[in-house]
């Protein structure tokens, strides 16, 4: 009898690179991608991120020469943070109509407004003195129900300036459905919100509290932020109760570390869902690049594959720029 040749032969579809880009399951595309941006109140020069190399903060300037960047490479979208120069125990300059986000919300809405959709983060902690994301009580818990007074105020200053969604990451019980109802409260009911559902008490935020500068001054985001070694089915709880509150879009943060959750959420939810390459998966890469002991270029298209293949729509990243021109 003859040999037995197998039949079944996925190596085929392999064989060359048109056909390996034919029959590709997962695609990136520019419009899928959304930038970060820092921008930071009194500074003359950006200010590079020590702990992210390629990442600034910006000035009000330069803050509106990257988004337009963004735009020609046909970013889907930026997220502005804004890092005020005074802070204090409220917050104040996260809602106040001259604070710095959105002084920057307003110039980049002038800017690209209608090219790229242009995004607000809706948090305390880059405001805080203390970098807890919301008001403290006096034993220095996050008082839940006061912040969410905060948040949507802030979202609303933040709409009132020109963001298009607003996306708060502050992980208090109810954040979606109080700034919603202040949204439509304020004229603002077409404003959509892209919730952070189903964010991890991460170590992969590190960099991120540099750029940001809103390390927390003691303790930590765990009383509010997710235990990674949380199931699956807490985080579609996140996502439910956001949904039911009426969030346009969830996201999944950090990406690399959850991909099965972001599957799992992607199966549960009928709305886009973002996921967010955060400062850490960022700077990894970037340091062992530097090192010489990885492909910088294709760890970055592997790493944001990896992110949609597993059912992210939209994925923040640092790279959004530089892979959209690549794309
Ligand atoms: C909170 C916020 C954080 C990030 C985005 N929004 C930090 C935190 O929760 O401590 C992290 C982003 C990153 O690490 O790239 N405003």
């Amino acid at each position: 009898m003859s040999a037995q040749f197998p039949h079944a032969r996925p190596r085929r579809l392999r064989r060359d690179p048109a056909l390996r880009r034919m029959v590709a399951g997962t695609r990136l595309h520019p419009a899928d991608l959304i930038l970060p941006l820092f921008v930071k109140e009194g500074i003359d020069e950006p200010r590079p991120v020590a702990s992210m190399p390629g990442v600034v903060q910006h000035t009000r300037d330069s803050v509106r020469k990257a988004a337009h960047e963004a735009a020609e490479a046909g970013v889907g979208g930026v997220i502005l943070f804004g890092i005020p120069a005074v802070k204090d125990a409220r917050g104040s300059a996260a809602d106040d109509p001259d604070g710095v986000l959105q002084v920057a919300l307003r110039d980049v809405t002038a800017e690209v407004g209608g090219s790229i959709v242009v995004m607000a983060d809706t948090c305390l902690d880059e405001f805080t003195d203390n970098g807890h994301c919301g008001l403290l009580t006096e034993s220095g818990d996050i008082d839940n129900d006061a912040t969410l007074e905060r948040y949507a105020s802030t979202a609303v200053a933040q709409a009132r300036a020109g963001a298009q969604v607003v996306a708060p990451s502050g992980m208090m019980d109810g954040q979606v459905g109080a700034i919603r109802a202040a949204l439509d409260g304020a004229g603002f009911a077409d404003v959509p919100i892209l919730a952070y559902s189903v964010k991890y008490a991460s170590a992969f935020y590190g960099p991120f509290r540099d750029a940001a500068e809103c390390a927390p001054q003691f303790g930590d985001r765990s009383t509010h932020q997710q235990d990674p070694a949380g199931s699956v089915r807490e985080a579609l709880r996140e996502v439910r109760l956001d949904l039911a509150e009426g969030a346009d879009a969830v996201m999944v943060k950090p990406a690399m570390a959850y991909l099965d959750v972001i599957a799992a959420v992607r199966a549960e939810a009928d709305v886009p869902v973002a996921a967010y390459q955060v400062s850490g998966e960022y700077s990894m890469i970037e340091a062992a690049a530097a090192n010489g002991w990885i492909d910088r270029d294709r760890m970055i298209m592997e790493s944001l594959v990896s992110i949609k293949r597993a059912g992210a729509d939209l994925i923040l990243t640092y790279w959004a720029t530089e892979v959209a021109r690549k794309l």
